[in-house]
């Protein structure tokens, strides 16, 4: 299946490959996604032609469909043709009843798709009541699904709570506890909560692994080298998910993702015994092709994308790169069926381009959140983070 749109009009707010990816999911729905399509977007003054022209109509309209070779004289069926025709759109339309309807202008042009293959299937509102019922109700079944399936998909916020043992670490006392900050994470909308248990102890401790494994009621995922003592710890605790990141003793935080390439069996080894134990698992990597291919290869569930470059760039040129950068290595791993998260350097600033890019599930973020808190309190902090994630990932 081919979904092909056409924009001839100069601007548009919504990206073309969601309106793709919307119109090819529904041809699946409707069982036609062995067939092509093709989408025209226009201006209202080029739709006025098409209505004029074609239904000797004044002014334009919001959908045309055009069945492939409508009024042929064969018939197309006998030699197998897979084309569904043509859906001519006018944008300026569209934006308009986006308006009056009090709709976001993507969903607007969703249900202006579905109306548009409906009528190529042979569904008519103009042919009776009863008719235009049935196609009404095909319409809000089509469209309530797909926006309950992206809402399940949008991008979440799990918070490395780590900073706050760093703090209690500096005294040598019992605060501030990560597990009283974990709980209060939760409490204000995180998804999941990250510890990383080093081997030097810097700032998460064994007791914090196994007291937060009984109090995390959303998700616990284990940051980790692939080092046997910590292995064997979370074999133990089972957390939720683990995360291999490369570790040095001499590096203040992780720094680079993991080179997966070079150690393909040593981190095949590891992710053979989380799975023996059920416990998925995700590689920290940067956003490099060979990387990602290397992470499906050895049998990974997840990747998470490091972010530091994107955070790190000062210019606005460097950072669409990396933004790019990291757009593509998204779509290279879903393509692979690998599940996608995202971390490092994330704050109230860039994050939302990245909550933003389609495939990501989840961003783990740590520093700052936790360095925002000392002066708004940590339940305002990661309200204010998890806002900025949701409304991008919309
Ligand atoms: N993801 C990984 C793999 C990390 O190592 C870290 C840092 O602990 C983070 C995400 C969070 O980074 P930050 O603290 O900069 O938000």
């Amino acid at each position: 299946m081919t979904v092909h749109i056409q924009k001839k009009i100069s601007s548009l707010s919504v990206s073309t490959k969601k309106l793709s990816h919307f119109a090819g999911w529904a041809l699946q729905q409707l069982k036609k996604d062995d067939h092509n399509l093709n989408i025209v977007l226009v201006d209202d003054p080029e739709m006025s032609w098409f209505n004029n022209h074609y239904r000797q109509k004044k002014g334009p309209t919001n959908v045309l469909s055009f069945p492939f070779a409508e009024g042929a004289e064969i018939d197309l069926r006998l030699i197998n043709v897979k084309e569904l025709g043509d859906i001519i759109i006018s944008v300026d339309t569209a934006k308009r009843e986006a308006v009056e309807f009090g709709q976001r202008l993507e969903y607007r042009l969703n249900w202006l798709i579905v109306h548009g293959i409906l009528h190529l299937l042979g569904y008519d509102h103009e042919k009776g009541r009863k008719e235009a019922k049935r196609m009404a109700q095909k319409e809000q079944e089509l469209l309530s699904t797909y926006t309950q399936i992206r809402r399940n998909r949008m991008t979440h916020l799990a918070i490395n709570v780590d900073h706050v043992a760093t703090i209690r670490q500096a005294r040598g006392i019992t605060e501030p506890d990560p597990v009283t900050a974990a709980a209060i994470c939760e409490m204000a909308g995180a998804s999941g909560i990250v510890i990383h248990l080093r081997e030097d102890r810097r700032h998460i401790q064994d007791r914090d692994v196994y007291l937060l494994r009984k109090t995390i009621k959303t998700k616990m995922n284990l940051e980790m080298g692939a080092n046997k003592e910590i292995i064997k710890i979370a074999l133990d605790v089972k957390p939720d998910m683990v995360t291999l990141v490369p570790e040095k003793r001499q590096e203040l935080t992780t720094e680079g993702g993991l080179d997966v390439i070079s150690q393909k069996k040593k981190i095949a080894r590891t992710i053979e015994k989380m799975t023996a134990k059920n416990i998925p698992v995700s590689l920290f990597i940067d956003p490099v092709e060979e990387q990602i291919q290397a992470s499906f290869e050895v049998g990974a569930t997840f990747v998470e994308l490091h972010t530091g470059t994107y955070c790190d760039v000062t210019s606005e040129r460097a950072q669409a790169r990396e933004l790019q950068l990291l757009q593509t290595a998204a779509n290279e791993a879903v393509s692979l069926g690998l599940r996608v998260n995202a971390g490092h350097g994330l704050d109230y600033h860039n994050t939302a381009p990245i909550a933003a890019i389609d495939g990501i599930e989840e961003l783990s973020i740590g520093h700052a959140i936790i360095s925002r808190s000392v002066f708004s309190g940590l339940d305002r902090a990661v309200r204010d983070m998890v806002k900025i994630v949701e409304e991008a990932g919309r």
